[in-house]
């Protein structure tokens, strides 16, 4: 797999095409920096006026494998409505955000504004669906392990998949568009038109990965190392394998666990989202991953114990980390 920062954008016309992240978090400064740093000029649509006044100060700070590279000029604002129409607005905020974001972002959707919703867990789709009923919606996955470390400063601690597809197949046409702007940028991407598949599949990731990491205090690649934590992480895959197969999707759990456990060894010096927030003290996606499989698992009458455990276990440490105690 070609990894990010690796290729200069040559398509004619990528320069002005209008592309907005919604959400200066590791992923959206991921994705605007290696857009940046290949000749576009993406920007980043954000809430937090203390973030868009060090972005705009300071730029983005990216380090990878390579080194620490600086990325300058790169465009910021909490104003969609200075922004106007764009071409595409690409949501990577929280999964519980994703609702208040789209409230946020609208005036920068216009009639011919594709949305893109490349966020963790289930359900983004849906709320952008809705909340934009006009719109062409592509919905997909990124496995980029990617660690916010201050306002700005994303470290990008491995390469995964990217991959999406449109909701509707009328808007297949603008998700080749951005697939090949991604991949002119170094941004491995790829087309799935199967979107339902290809979420329950990151889900499966996340389901694998996040919360044992958050609820350990562990690294992407520790869950391989430790056979109770292995065995934790195969049996909660499995559980969202049989829920996905309750749902009419092909999957094959030895497939699935095969893929988390690549993706472990792909990201293993990550610090998976969800420990990145229990570690700042934020809410966790936790009800859209384990909780998400435990509430369809229950309606499709699908045990889901090892989930439920750990959506309990990453409850209790959000709590802890707030310092509620009930
Ligand atoms: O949530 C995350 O951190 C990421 O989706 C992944 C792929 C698990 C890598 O850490």
């Amino acid at each position: 797999m070609r990894c990010a920062g690796e290729a200069k954008s040559d398509r004619k016309g990528d320069e002005s095409m209008k592309i907005v992240i919604v959400g200066a978090g590791a992923m959206g400064c991921l994705f605007a920096a290696l857009l940046r740093r290949a000749g576009l000029e993406p920007l980043l649509l954000e809430k937090s006026p203390s973030t868009v006044a060090a972005i705009g100060c300071g730029g983005l700070v990216l380090e990878d494998l390579t080194g620490t590279h600086a990325v300058d000029r790169i465009a910021i604002t909490g104003d969609a409505a200075g922004i106007g129409p764009a071409d595409y607005v690409v949501f990577f905020v929280k999964a519980f955000d994703t609702a208040s974001a789209a409230g946020f972002a609208a005036a920068c959707i216009g009639p011919a504004t594709v949305v893109v919703t490349l966020q963790n867990g289930i359900g983004n789709a849906d709320v952008l669906s809705e909340r934009f009923p006009g719109s062409n919606v592509l919905a997909g996955i990124t496995a980029h392990g990617a660690t916010l470390l201050g306002p700005g400063h994303v470290r990008h601690a491995g390469c995964g998949e990217t991959a999406f597809g449109p909701l509707h197949p009328s808007g297949r046409r603008s998700a080749e568009v951005l697939c090949d702007v991604f991949n002119a940028s170094g941004i491995a991407a790829r087309i799935d038109d199967d979107v339902h598949a290809l979420l329950w599949g990151k889900l499966c990731v996340n389901i694998g990965i996040n919360a044992l990491a958050a609820i350990l205090d562990i690294s992407n690649g520790r869950i391989l190392e430790m056979d109770p934590v292995r065995d934790i992480m195969r049996n909660a895959v499995r559980e969202a394998v049989a829920v996905a197969v309750a749902q009419g999707l092909e999957f094959d759990a030895d497939e699935q666990v095969a893929r988390v456990e690549q993706v472990c060894r792909a990201t293993q010096s990550n610090i998976c989202s969800m420990l990145q927030d229990v570690r700042a003290g934020r809410m966790t996606e936790i009800e859209y991953i384990n909780g998400a499989v435990v509430r369809a698992g229950r309606s499709l009458h699908c045990p889901v114990p090892v989930n439920a455990m750990l959506a309990d276990l990453v409850r209790a440490r959000q709590m802890l980390a707030a310092g509620k105690s009930a």
